[in-house]
């Protein structure tokens, strides 16, 4: 008996050895050690940690960086990666440096670092969470492998105008959605412990409204109630911070006259106060400085002191921080407490991160660390779940492997940049399997594929269209690959318009006209307004920017290795002129009615989209029936079961992404027409019918009202379930007073 016991306890000690944080990273551990270090330092080096430059590019540090570091005077670098690279400028700071403060590497590694993954956009029309999860964690153990302890990402901002062209990088426009990739991003990159050597330090961004930028424009100004700010614009944030996300980056544009790299509102009071957030922020590049030209700093030395004192901790590039932070606390304008809890945060985060005890980057694992072939197999995988069937008329798709001849035209479909967008990280061409290759890769060994460009995706000559019709008509299928290249979307790619670039409408319209079979593929960071493809040809597959294995993955859906399961996380306008468009608006006193000109519309185009927000279809076909809620009524604080049958009523197997909806029809506030608050992804065999379950309660039926109060109205309410936003079934409940 005792000896059972012993054993018994023997492996609890085992167990709670293995699960419990490293012995650094205790919270008491944590701020003791903190406390003791700050108490040796000079202002200088104070100073040092909240300083972050950039790295020379290649990788490479900057020889003043090592002059720096050796003072104490530079806390973190961003895009010197390489763990050779790392690992001489960390040995400057643990052996040269008075107090021996590891320096943080930084770097953007967003949807993947060598392995490249569909573009975050992409990845959230999985509508599988877990699915980003993984490829954050694939992202993080390659990047931490070169050296890399901090990756900034994941970018979590809501984006409701495709004009701008950062919405490549985000969940797109809805905040339920957004928070649910947000969750998993911070832990795909953190893990339950960030100072495990295959994870790093996630960073939240932009906080906050930077996708909410008047006209799509980037960097531009915002104006928006505290309302929409709490509801749309925050709620990714919230949910990143709740996972435990480490740090934010303050943006670069202005919320409602304060620039967010200013903003004491957002940064302390919401970020702080309520959400309880002890980690850092750091600036965006030179968004300290930048507060001069925002018009509301004269010179940097007051942006220092409105940057610090409002909640940035860390200054990316600029150094107003390090150049006036002396005099600034000399004529009180900045306080040694404020500059003391700044470090204490960023020194947080250094032990937090392990750095201390495992300064270094064990090079020997590097070159093993990448592309790996489990991360191919699941960038591939990823890459089938994030392509939206747009369009299927009569079954066009899928393809047979076996067909004669087939056109590849188009020459994104032999472009091995556009797969991996921006932010690349540092993905190769030389790695990424293009349309064209994944297409011979997959059809039968008597099958003609031929290719012909037709046209580039910007220039404007058209001199390549002959070839590409000629081959059409000698082909018994053609398939078009049209879009943008990877330099159109992404920071400072804003478009004025969502047509497709260069001639290759006009393109798409010549091999229409041959009559053979046709199907589009689009290959682009946002959505794009192509109603007459829409209206013209029988199949698109949105492909997105799909990564490494994009070609690979298009090849899989376009004959039937895979079957089609994403969802739009955004709508398709028909036009920019729509713009903004978004499923969940406010309806107006005057809803849009056909046969009324004065309803809220434009007269020269439908007022619904071209692809509702959750639009997607399958090669088999779904119903949803029988939608019961578990009681007519419930009180503010109570739960209510909504459910619904889903069957597969096609002859494949598919998955079919539940979607639900509600709506607050009489509330003190405008309320949107359509929130969505749940959504599960259902994998079902022909035939198959199985019964969904959604929980709703206060978290889900509430809003901020008009004093600022998070509140549940009662009333009556209105639950949708469906396949998009625009497919639903609904019931009413009531909320008792
Ligand atoms: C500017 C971008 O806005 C931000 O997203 C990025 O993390 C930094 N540059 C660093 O590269």
């Amino acid at each position: 008996m005792r000896r059972l016991s012993l054993i018994l306890l023997t492996i609890v000690c085992v167990f709670l050895a293995a699960i419990a944080p490293v012995r650094s990273q205790r919270p008491r551990d944590v701020e003791q050690r903190v406390n003791a270090l700050l108490a040796q330092m000079t202002l200088e080096e104070k100073l040092g940690q909240l300083q972050q430059l950039d790295g020379e590019g290649n990788g490479n540090f900057r020889p003043e960086h090592l002059e720096l570091i050796r003072k104490g005077l530079l806390g973190s670098t961003l895009n010197v990666r390489g763990a050779q690279r790392t690992n001489q400028v960390q040995r400057v700071a643990m052996n040269e440096s008075r107090l021996k403060i590891p320096v943080l590497f930084g770097f953007d590694v967003i949807h993947g670092y060598r392995t490249i993954f569909p573009i975050p956009l992409a990845e959230a029309s999985s509508w599988d969470p877990l699915l980003a999860e993984r490829s954050a964690a694939v992202a993080a153990q390659e990047a931490n492998n070169v050296g890399l302890r901090w990756t900034f990402a994941p970018m979590v901002d809501i984006a409701r105008d495709p004009r701008w062209g950062r919405i490549t990088e985000g969940a797109g426009e809805d905040p339920f959605l957004g928070a649910a990739f947000a969750r998993a991003r911070v832990r795909g990159f953190q893990g339950v412990d960030y100072s495990a050597p295959d994870k790093v330090l996630a960073c939240a961004k932009h906080y906050v409204a930077y996708g909410a930028a008047e006209g799509g424009r980037d960097y531009n100004t915002t104006d928006l109630s505290e309302n929409t700010l709490r509801e749309i614009y925050f709620p990714p944030f919230k949910a990143a911070v709740d996972a435990g996300v480490g740090t934010l980056m303050s943006a670069f544009n202005a919320i409602n006259g304060v620039p967010a790299s200013a903003n004491a509102f957002t940064l302390t009071k919401v970020l702080r106060d309520e959400w309880k957030f002890d980690g850092f922020v750091v600036s965006d590049y030179t968004s300290v400085k930048e507060l001069i030209n925002h018009g509301v700093a004269a010179n940097e030395e007051e942006a220092a002191a409105l940057a610090l004192n409002a909640g940035v901790e860390m200054e990316m590039v600029s150094r107003s921080y390090n150049t006036f932070g002396p005099r600034l606390l000399q004529q009180n304008k900045l306080t040694m407490a404020r500059i003391d809890e700044a470090v204490r945060r960023v020194l947080r985060i250094k032990f937090r991160l392990g750095l201390f005890d495992q300064p270094y980057t064990d090079e020997a694992r590097e070159p093993n660390a990448l592309l790996r072939p489990e991360s191919i197999r699941l960038a591939r995988e990823i890459a089938g779940r994030s392509m939206v069937l747009l369009k299927n008329d009569r079954e066009a798709l899928p393809l047979s492997k076996s067909v004669g001849s087939i056109a590849v035209i188009g020459s994104l479909a032999d472009d091995r940049r556009a797969p991996l967008g921006w932010w690349a990280g540092d993905g190769k061409e030389e790695n990424t399997v293009t349309p064209l290759a994944g297409i011979k890769a997959k059809v039968s060994a008597q099958t003609k594929v031929g290719y012909a460009k037709g046209c580039d995706v910007k220039d404007d000559s058209t001199a390549g269209f002959d070839e590409a019709v000629n081959l059409a008509k000698q082909s018994d299928l053609a398939i078009l690959f049209v879009g943008e290249t990877a330099d159109m979307v992404g920071e400072a790619a804003s478009r004025s318009t969502l047509d497709l670039p260069g001639r290759q409408m006009e393109l798409v319209q010549a091999i229409h006209a041959v009559g053979k079979p046709t199907v589009v593929v689009l290959v682009n960071g946002r959505p794009l307004s192509v109603g007459w493809i829409a209206n013209n040809v029988p199949a698109i597959l949105e492909s997105w920017m799909g990564g490494s294995e994009s070609g690979n993955a298009i090849a899989d859906i376009l004959f039937g290795d895979v079957n089609p399961s994403a969802k739009l996380p955004v709508t398709f306008p028909r036009s920019v002129g729509q713009v903004p468009m978004y499923y969940n608006y406010m309806n107006t006193g005057r809803p849009p009615e056909a046969e009324n000109r004065y309803t809220s519309k434009y007269f020269d185009m439908p007022w619904t989209p071209l692809f509702p927000f959750g639009h997607g279809l399958s090669y088999t076909k779904f119903k949803i029936t029988n939608l019961q809620l578990s009681a007519p009524r419930i009180d503010a604080n109570g739960k209510l079961t909504v459910s619904v049958d889903v069957e597969n009523v096609g002859a494949r197997a598919g998955d079919e992404v539940v979607q639900l909806y509600i709506r607050d029809p009489v509330a003190t506030m405008t309320r949107p027409v359509k929130e969505l608050k749940g959504f599960q992804r259902v994998s079902l065999q022909p035939g198959q019918k199985r019964r969904v379950e959604f929980v709703l309660d206060r978290e889900h039926l509430g809003f901020w009202n008009r004093e600022m109060r998070y509140v549940v109205e009662p009333g009556e309410f209105r639950v949708m379930v469906g396949s998009s936003s625009a497919d639903v079934i609904d019931a009413r409940f009531e909320v008792a007073g």
